[in-house]
This record gives structure tokens, sequence and C-alpha cells, in this order.
């Protein structure tokens, strides 16, 4: 697929199931390595950055295979070895796979993280935090190289409550010796999930969910069953998509506990969302109101990953939306793009400005980063006339087919 054509104008209808979490299973794959036996992730949704990490995995000597959204690992053959620079710079959440090869084999090397480019994205704590465990970690070229005999406990105070530094620790904890306390720990449901895999295999993780996780360290894991949670983003990216376009869809799968800051932004935009046990039903308002200011937090706050979805949902709201971008610097490059669209949004540092237009026009436009590329899709479904969204690389890391969700919503979308 090298393109997707959207024809707006067409509101949404219909249901749609909701694919695993990215941000998810990502942690869940890089804590296979503490692991002796066989795991089996079932809702694992079909990704690159998913793939990527199977390659990670396979280097290290595991084996995997997929049947439907079943992935089956098997760890017998594990052989620690450094991760190859290349898959390394591939994805930015590879550096998660560090802590629990270090806990694993005593060492780890890996390159410098790539993924998306948000502006500067250190990974000081997740290198402080393992240090703080024994580790001994130093930077020799664009390499990391991380030794330890035998990780032991620390209770580590986090700075900001990172998500990717928790579960690197988590990890590490899990296969170190002796407790570890991880404090101003991200709470995000992602951070949950990962303990709920690892105590399902068999380790002792407490507290997930709120500011402190203590994890007792366990030798080998054993291999489990588990089900990946549901994307809250994908779902969030769906619940703008009918928001924009109008129209009232069924998410299956969806769990409203995980989108509480985002469905209290879509109902003060006058929309429903209803939550029942399968899911979320939702119904658009006939035009949107803009909404009170929104300030991207860590969780329960409004999701960064959302931000983009929103500020496309409410292009074409009755008056002006304020957006705060507190976590990434560099988190409006799809402003320039819904510009191309008509959209009359002004960006002032980490403040975006979103004046509601009467219409919008379809546009060619080039996705700029995971989120901000599905912002385009959603933009498009509401956009008069073709929008033709390019460089689609970016949204294949998190969406496993946006165009054949949106079309079985009744879109009017396009693959080419
Ligand atoms: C994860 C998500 C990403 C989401 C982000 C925030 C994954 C794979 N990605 O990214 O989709 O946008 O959470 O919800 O789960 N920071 C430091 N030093 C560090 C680490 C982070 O200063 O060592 C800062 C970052 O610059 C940022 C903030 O902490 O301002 C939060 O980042 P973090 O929670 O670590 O994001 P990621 O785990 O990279």
């Amino acid at each position: 697929m090298k393109e997707i054509v959207i024809r707006g104008g067409r509101p949404l209808s219909g249901e749609v199931r909701v694919q695993g979490a990215k941000n998810s299973v990502l942690p869940i794959l890089a804590a296979v390595p503490l692991v002796d036996g066989v795991v089996t992730l079932t809702r694992c949704p079909r990704l690159r950055d998913v793939e990527m990490s199977i390659c990670i995995l396979r280097e290290l000597g595991c084996s995997a295979a997929w049947d439907g959204d079943t992935l089956n690992i098997d760890t017998a053959s594990f052989r620690g070895r450094p991760i190859s620079e290349t898959l390394m710079r591939e994805m930015r959440s590879s550096v998660v796979f560090l802590g629990a090869i270090l806990a694993r084999c005593g060492r780890a090397s890996c390159g410098m993280p790539g993924g998306c480019d948000l502006g500067a994205r250190p990974i000081d704590l997740h290198l402080s935090g393992l240090r703080a465990m024994g580790a001994d970690v130093q930077e020799r070229g664009g390499v990391l190289c991380c030794d330890a005999c035998r990780l032991r406990g620390g209770d580590i105070v986090l700075p900001v409550p990172s998500v990717g530094a928790t579960e690197n620790l988590m990890l590490a904890a899990c296969g170190g010796g002796g407790v570890t306390v991880v404090r101003n720990a991200a709470r995000e449901p992602e951070i949950v999930d990962l303990a709920g895999f690892l105590n399902a295999c068999g380790g002792d993780v407490r507290g997930a969910g709120t500011d402190t996780v203590a994890v007792a360290g366990r030798p080998l894991l054993h291999g489990c069953t588990y089900p990946v949670m549901p994307d809250r983003i994908v779902a969030a990216t769906y619940l703008c998509a009918a928001a924009a376009a109008g129209g009232e869809i069924f998410l299956r799968g969806a769990e409203a506990r995980h989108l509480d800051a985002a469905l209290s932004v879509l109902r003060e935009s006058g929309c429903q969302a209803t939550p029942d046990a399968n899911g979320i039903r939702f119904r658009a308002a006939s035009r949107l109101k803009a909404v009170e200011p929104i300030h991207t937090a860590p969780y329960p706050g409004f999701p960064t990953d959302a931000q983009a979805l929103f500020m496309a949902a409410l292009l074409r709201a009755d008056g002006t939306t304020i957006f705060e971008e507190n976590l990434f610097e560099n988190r409006y490059r799809h402003v320039a793009e819904l510009r191309r669209m008509g959209a009359d949004i002004r960006v002032f540092g980490r403040v975006a400005v979103v004046n509601g237009v009467a219409s919008l026009r379809g546009a060619a436009v080039e996705c700029t980063d995971l989120r901000g590329g599905a912002a385009l899709c959603v933009a498009a479904l509401s956009a008069d006339g073709e929008t033709r969204v390019g460089n689609l690389r970016h949204i294949q890391r998190g969406y496993e087919d946006i165009a054949r969700d949106l079309s079985a919503l009744g879109g009017d979308v396009e693959p080419m």
C-alpha cells in the first residue's frame, strides 16, 4: 500500500473490532527473554514493530509462529547475544529489551534507539535506573553496553513518570535479585497489562497502575497464555473518525475505563459515548462544539498520543480549541499537513490554537509520524473531495489496517 485515498463527507456507521495494543504487546515481547517455556499471546496485533520484536527474539534464539491473531513464542533455544544495530534503529521500544536481556544474560548491548521523531526522546531514566540496580552502563560510539553479573534490587525514584523507563526497570527487576521499588512510576494501562503478563508467568509485581511498583526478582519465569489489552489509542482514533465524519459506530472490545479523558472531551464536544460489556457505542454530534483547553499529561491525564487525533476531529468544530502538548517537544508536525486541507491552526511553542472552520477540502498530504498520520485520515473523512494520504510507513507501525477498519465503518477509503 503506497497511499490511502479518502473521499470525505460520508457519515460512519457499523462496527469494528479494536486490535490489541501496540504499546502493551511491545514490552510484553521484551519480557519474553525472562521466560523459559512457551508464551502464547492472543489478540496480538500484526504490526511492523511487532514483527521487529519477533526478529529480535529470533536473533536471541527464540522461535515464533502466528496462528491468526495468536502469536506463539518458544524460548527453549534462547541464547543471549547483542541485538543488531539495524534492528535497534528501526524501533524505539527495542530499548525495553535491555532490562530483560541484562537480567537474563548478565550483559546486553544495543544501538541507540530510533522510532517516531517527536523531538528529543532521552533514555537517561532507563539507564540511571539500571545503574541503581547494579548495572555498569557505557555508551561507546552510539552503542549501549550494559554489564551486571547479577542485578540487585533498588529503590528508584523517577523524576518524571516515564512509561518506557518504568517498563524497562520492571523487566530488569523481575529477572534480577531482591526487591525493586519504582516510585513516581507511570500508571498507564499498558503498565498494568505488562504486570499482568509477568504475574501470569509466575512473576511477583505489585502496585502496577499506582505510582509505586514493587517487583520481587525471580529465577526464570514460566510460559503462559495471555490476551493483549485492546489498543486505547486505536479506539480513540476511530472515535475521532466518527466524531469528525458524523454517524454512529460500535467499537467492539474497546475498554471505556482506559479512555476516560478522551471520552469526556468527546462528550463535552456534544457526542454521546455509551460503554457496555462488549465495547463502546458512539454517536457523533451533528456539529461538534469546541472544548475547554486540552493539556496532554501522563495517564490518567489526556494522552499525548491522542492529541493529533482530537485536533483533527475538532477542525470543523464550532469555536476555538486550545491544545497544550506537555510531553514531547515536536508533536505538531501534522499541523502543516492539516493546514493544506484548509484547517485554521496556529502554533506557539507547545500551544496550538484551532479555530473551527466551516469546511475542509481534500488535498495530497504526507504522514509525519504515527498518530499524526492517523489524524490526517480522520480529517480527510470530514473534508470535501478527495484526500491522498502518503508516506504510510508511519501509520503501519501502529495500525494493523486503518483503511480496512475505516472502510468497515462505511468510510469511502481506498488503499492504493
Ligand atoms: C510511551 C509510548 C508513546 C507515548 C508515551 C507517553 C510506547 C512504545 N510508547 O513512550 O506512544 O507517547 O509513552 O505516553 O509505549 N523522558 C526522559 N527520560 C527518559 C525517558 C523519558 O526525560 O529516560 C521524558 C520524555 O522526554 C517525555 C516523558 O519523559 O517527555 C514521557 O516519556 P515516556 O513516558 O518515557 O514515553 P515513551 O515510553 O518513550
